[in-house]
């Protein structure tokens, strides 16, 4: 082979090298932070390290709500990893899809005033482990409350009341039929200033479409790529400046 195409050739199979690297490695750190529970035990949970805390989510295996996806654990990682460039004290953020509660939790243990949110069946058992997990050790009490997608958000979330700094959501792109729902949802509470930080578990082409149509409304950029899990984290912001009225006029 020419030795110019060798060397190309090399240097490409050494970057995809180092990038199975990096991702390996990313990815081991991700997943130390699960503590492994001993096999004696009277209660069932899933353990975590963040926040320098120790965090104990309890799961219910009939509900896609109530089980932990590695989703939420890589947002978790991204956001006590970078503690200083996402300094969370006092701003205001809210989950949507919170499931079990690992990504609220752990961004108010790190100071935010944190909105909870998910379907009313799976808000007991979140409630429960928001409340197990932050009472007494946070600057600012968690609110647990539905936000069905798409589903009376100026009523419940008016946008002349509601500004946050971040909206947080992992695993939330999936087999269900909510995805319109779930960009108005994404559009409703994101003005300006406002920041997602999202977890994209990539399943089916149908679904992995998504990320162009959310491409339409907003400006996104890789923070994580990590093959081995099939999971990206994305921080979004809309595309066009200037929250919108009603009517559809620049406010
Ligand atoms: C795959 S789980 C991810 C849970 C959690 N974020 C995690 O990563 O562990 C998807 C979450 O989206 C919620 N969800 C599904 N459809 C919804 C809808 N239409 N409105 C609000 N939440 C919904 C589910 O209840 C569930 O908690």
């Amino acid at each position: 082979m020419n030795p110019v195409l060798t060397q190309a050739v090399q240097t490409e199979e050494d970057a995809e090298t180092e990038g199975v690297d990096v991702d390996a490695e990313l990815a081991a750190a991700i997943m130390s932070r699960r503590i492994i529970q001993s096999l004696i035990t009277v209660e069932a949970w899933e353990g975590y390290t963040f926040a320098d805390h120790q965090i104990k989510i309890k799961e219910s295996h009939d509900l896609y709500g109530a089980v932990m996806w590695p989703s939420a654990i890589v947002l978790c990682y991204f956001l006590d990893t970078h503690r200083e460039t996402y300094n969370l004290l006092d701003k205001n953020v809210i989950e949507l899809g919170a499931g079990t509660g690992l990504v609220s939790i752990v961004t108010s243990l790190l100071g935010a005033k944190v909105t909870s949110t998910d379907l009313p069946e799976v808000l007991s058992n979140l409630q429960y482990n928001v409340l197990r997990n932050t009472r007494g050790s946070c600057r600012h009490p968690p609110r647990v409350t539905e936000l069905s997608w798409g589903k009376e958000l100026e009523q419940h979330f008016p946008q002349a009341a509601c500004h946050y700094d971040y909206v947080f959501a992992a695993d939330v792109v999936y087999c269900h039929p909510y995805l319109a729902e779930l960009l108005d949802t994404f559009d409703h509470l994101c003005q300006d200033g406002t920041e997602i930080l999202w977890a994209m578990r990539f399943r089916l082409d149908r679904e992995n479409q998504f990320v162009e149509r959310f491409q339409t409304r907003f400006r996104l950029d890789e923070l994580y790529d990590l093959p081995s899990l099939s999971i990206k984290l994305y921080r979004a912001s809309r595309k066009e400046m200037g929250r919108k009225t009603r009517s559809g006029e620049a406010a």
